[in-house]
């Protein structure tokens, strides 16, 4: 009586482990080429999947690095960028590490300054190369990577992010959009060309890529990158990825990253609340639009040392 009922027992958890392999299976299959949904509903579903997984495989501590491209001389939009986004509270389940990339530096004031900066904000990487944009910089930042971080954990990062200096990431539902997506060879951006929406032709703009480690590690590795790295660096990432055969998973964030509304291309979206990535901010005016539409300033305490109205 009591063995039948064990084995009965055992019966009925095997089939719910069965069927939430195949839930898993089936959640793993949605097309990365899809829309982002962050409708309350799937990111309902998706913190829930993160807790029944968390104790096996650690998904609430995603761990991802932005890589801001940009030059020495630029101390002004640093000095933004820091602001921006250390007003961003670090989302939950994630750690998200930003850093100024940059390449060996050339002029003396650059070398107090820039150290200056390191010593407070400890937030810089100076790769070895000469300043260029599209002579094989995003090659020498990935590529460094394995190297410049082989002394933390495995793997460092999940994630590895190319962005622009012009471009303002929100944390959020950056992070939302991550945690169904694979771990392993992920590319993931804003498709090109702008009226696209297949993410398996063409590339991923540079105005932020990212891809999963074992890319960052294949970049680092193979010499399809080394035999072609000059051109526009993201389209040329684009075909690394093709010839390489990386990238089988590959996720369309358009319209969740888009390029500023004005002037209005076929490139840009009006700004909406569910935004990843709004690029193309290429002056102060519309950095202050996007925050101020973006209400990132909600946090400021009040005091009677100052009153802003
Ligand atoms: C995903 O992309 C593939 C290849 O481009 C296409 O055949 C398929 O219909 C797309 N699926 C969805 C749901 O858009
Ligand atoms: C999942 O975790 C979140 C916090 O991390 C918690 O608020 C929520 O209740 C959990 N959901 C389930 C189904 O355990
Ligand atoms: C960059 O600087 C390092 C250290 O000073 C030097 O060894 C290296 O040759 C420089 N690289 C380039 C490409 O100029
Ligand atoms: C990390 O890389 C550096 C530079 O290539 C090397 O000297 C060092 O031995 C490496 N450390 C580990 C733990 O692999
Ligand atoms: C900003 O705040 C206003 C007023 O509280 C609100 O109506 C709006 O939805 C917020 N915008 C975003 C993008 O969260």
């Amino acid at each position: 009586m009591k063995d039948s009922n064990t084995n009965k027992a055992r019966f009925i958890l095997s089939c719910f482990l069965i069927l939430f392999f195949l839930f898993m299976l089936a959640s793993n299959q949605v097309p990365f080429n899809n829309t982002l949904q962050l409708s309350p509903k799937t990111t309902t579903k998706a913190s829930q999947l993160s807790n029944t997984t968390s104790s096996s495989e650690n998904k609430n501590n995603l761990r991802i690095l932005i890589g801001i491209l940009t030059l020495p001389d630029q101390y002004l939009r640093r000095h933004l960028l820091r602001l921006v986004y250390a007003a961003q509270p670090p989302p939950p389940g994630a750690k998200i590490d930003v850093k100024f990339v940059f390449c060996n530096l050339t002029k003396e004031d650059q070398k107090i300054l820039v150290s200056l900066e390191i010593m407070q904000y400890n937030d810089i990487i100076i790769l070895n190369c000469k300043e260029n944009m599209n002579k094989g910089k995003t090659l020498t930042y990935f590529s460094s990577l394995p190297e410049l971080l082989n002394d933390t954990v495995s793997p460092p990062y999940h994630y590895v992010m190319k962005a622009d200096d012009d471009t303002y990431i929100r944390f959020n539902t950056l992070v939302e959009s991550l945690k169904p997506l694979p771990r392993e060879d992920l590319y993931y951006g804003y498709v090109i060309p702008c009226g696209s929406m297949d993410p398996f032709v063409h590339y991923m703009s540079g105005m932020g890529y990212l891809v999963s480690w074992d890319i960052v590690k294949w970049i680092r590795g193979s010499d399809i990158p080394r035999k072609q790295f000059e051109g526009p660096e993201d389209k040329v990432f684009g075909e690394w990825m093709r010839e390489g055969r990386k990238g089988k998973n590959r996720f369309n964030a358009k319209w969740f990253m888009y390029n500023f509304p004005e002037p209005p291309t076929t490139c840009t979206h009006e700004l909406w609340p569910d935004t990843i990535a709004v690029h193309l901010l290429k002056n102060q005016e519309k950095w202050v639009r996007t925050l101020q539409y973006f209400n990132v300033t909600q946090g400021l305490k009040p005091s009677k040392l100052y009153h802003i109205d």
